[in-house]
C-alpha cells in the first residue's frame, strides 16, 4: 500500500516510522515532512495546509491512505475534501474538526451530554468578558475558542495578568479571529493527563495513556507550549479510574457524537484533568498529541496501518490493538526563546551517537547543504524506552546530552516522579 503522511513535525515523524514498521506498505510519503521523517519516507514539498496540492499528490501518486497529522487541515476540512475525490483518508471531517477547532463547541457538546468538565462562560465582547474578571475567582482560566497552535490558553493569577490576557487576545488580537470569541472557565486542580483514543462509528478504543509536560520551564514555569515532554503510561491510571473514565467520559462521549451527527473517523484526544471528584475532560482535540504520540506510538506492538484502515472501514471493533509492557519517555529539545519567537537555521551535531534503541524523532529541522539545521520552536524529540519507567527516563536523558545546537533549551524534570 501507498501511504501518504500530511505534517511535518515530531508527532508525524512517529507515525511515519510506526508505519514504516508495516510489513503492507510498499511507499511511504510524507509533506512536507522534515529531515529526520526523510529515513523513512519520501519527503514532498507540499505544505500541510495547502489542501488542493495534497489532494493532487494523492491522485497523482496513487495514495491507497492519506493520514493527517496536525489540527489545521483537518479543521481546513481537508477529509472533506480528499473523499469527495475518492481517496480514502484517516482523521474526522470538518465537522466533527470543531471539537478542536472551537471550544465552546466542544463545551456545549460536554454540557449537552452530562459529561463531566468545568464551569465555563462564553464572550465575543472585550468589555462584557472585563467586566467578568474573576468570576470564577484565581486562578482564572481564559481560552481564546480557535486554534492558536496550543498557546491560546492563559492561566491568570490575579486580575492584572487577567486583563492583560484579554487585551492582548480581543484588544491586540495576538492570535487574530481565533479569539474573537473566549471561553472562560473554572479553574480546575488536580493531575493531568492525555488519553488518546481510537475513533470510528460504532467503537472508542483508549491508548495507553500519557502524560504531557505543556509549560517551558522545570517545576511546570512559564508559558504554555506544544508540549515539552511526554511519558506513558501515566503514572496516576489504575483500573478503577480507567472504569470511570470508560463509563463516564468515553461511553457518552461516543453516544453524543452519534446522536449529534457526528461521524468522527481518527484520533480523539482527550485533555483529562483528574480531580477529586473523579476525571473531568479539559479539552478535545481531533488528532494524536504531540509529543504524547512519540512515548505512546513507542509501546505499540500492533501494526499502525491495520489500526488506520480499521477506523477508514468502521471496523474498529474487530481490530486487536497490542501494547507493549515497556515504559516510554520523551524529551523535547527546542530552540532559544521558545515558545516565543525563536531563531532558525542552527546547526545541529551528535545525532548520530545516541544509543541504537534510542528514537530522535524530527520536530522542526530541515536539511542544509549536507547539515540538519533547526527550523522550528520544537526542534527534536528524543524517545527512549525501558523495562521500567526510571529506566526510560535515565537512557532519554543520557540521549539528550550528546545533541547539540546553540540554545537548545529542554525541561530537566520530565518524568520525574512527584513533582506534582
Ligand atoms: P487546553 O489547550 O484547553 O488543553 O489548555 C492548556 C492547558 O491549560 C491544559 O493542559 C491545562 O494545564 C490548563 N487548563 C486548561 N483548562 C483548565 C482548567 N479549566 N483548569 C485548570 N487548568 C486548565
Ligand atoms: N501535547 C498536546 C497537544 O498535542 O495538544
Amino acid at each position: 500500500m501507498k501511504v501518504l503522511v500530511v505534517g511535518g513535525g515530531g508527532r508525524e515523524h512517529a507515525i511515519a516510522w510506526k508505519l514504516k514498521q508495516s510489513p503492507r506498505i510498499t511507499k511511504l510519503y510524507c509533506a512536507p515532512g522534515n529531515a529526520g521523517i526523510a529515513d523513512v519516507a519520501e519527503c514532498v514539498a507540499v505544505g500541510a495546509e495547502d489542501i488542493e496540492g495534497l489532494c493532487k499528490l494523492a491522485v497523482e501518486k496513487e495514495i491507497d491512505l492519506v493520514v493527517v497529522g496536525p489540527e489545521v487541515p483537518l479543521s481546513m476540512g481537508i477529509v472533506d475534501a480528499m473523499n469527495e475525490k475518492g481517496i480514502r483518508v484517516f482523521g474526522p471531517n470538518a465537522k466533527c474538526a470543531q471539537l478542536e477547532g472551537s471550544k465552546a463547541f466542544t463545551k456545549a457538546f460536554l454540557a449537552r451530554h452530562d459529561i463531566p468538565t468545568a464551569g465555563y462562560q462564553e464572550f465575543t465582547e472585550k468589555e462584557e468578558l472585563l467586566k467578568a474578571v474573576g468570576i470564577y475567582g484565581y486562578p482564572m482560566v481564559i481560552k481564546a475558542d480557535g486554534l492558536a497552535a496550543g498557546k491560546g490558553v492563559v492561566i491568570a493569577e490575579n486580575e492584572e495578568d487577567a486583563v492583560k490576557a484579554i487585551e492582548e487576545m480581543m484588544g491586540d488580537k495576538i492570535f487574530g479571529s481565533a479569539a474573537d470569541k473566549i471561553v472562560v472557565e473554572e479553574y480546575l486542580s488536580g493531575i493531568e493527563a492525555s488519553m488518546l483514543c481510537f475513533v470510528d462509528h460504532n467503537t472508542i478504543v483508549p491508548m495507553e495513556s500519557a502524560q504531557d509536560y505543556k509549560r517551558i520551564f522545570d517545576g511546570d514555569k512559564g508559558p504554555n507550549t506544544g508540549g515539552m515532554g511526554t511519558y506513558s503510561p501515566s503514572l496516576v491510571f489504575n483500573d478503577e479510574l480507567q472504569e470511570r473514565i470508560r463509563t463516564e467520559i468515553l461511553e457518552p462521549t461516543l453516544a453524543g457524537f452519534q446522536k449529534d451527527g457526528l461521524d468522527f473517523q481518527g484520533v480523539l484526544f482527550i485533555g483529562l484533568m483528574i480531580t477529586d471528584n473523579g476525571p473531568k475532560v479539559i479539552e478535545f482535540n481531533n488528532r494524536f498529541g504531540d509529543p504524547e504520540t512519540q512515548s505512546v506510538l513507542a509501546r505499540l506492538d500492533s501494526d499502525l496501518l491495520d489500526i488506520f484502515e480499521a477506523v477508514v472501514d468502521n471496523k474498529l471493533a474487530e481490530q486487536e490493538i497490542k501494547w507493549g509492557e515497556r515504559r516510554a519517555v520523551t524529551v523535547v529539545l527546542a530552540s532559544e526563546g521558545y515558545p516565543g519567537s525563536y531563531p532558525k537555521g542552527r546547526e545541529i551535531t551528535g545525532l548520530g551517537d545516541v544509543d541504537e534503541d534510542i528514537v530522535v524523532f524530527h520536530a522542526g529541522t530541515k536539511f542544509a547543504d549536507d547539515k540538519i539545521v533547526t527550523a522550528g520552536g520544537r526542534v527534536l524529540c528524543v524517545t527512549a524506552t525501558g523495562a521500567t519507567h526510571d529506566e526510560a527516563r535515565a537512557k532519554a536523558f543520557a540521549n539528550v546530552e550528546r545533541i547539540h545546537f546553540e540554545g537548545a533549551q529542554y525541561r530537566r524534570d520530565i518524568g520525574l516522579i512527584n513533582k506534582h
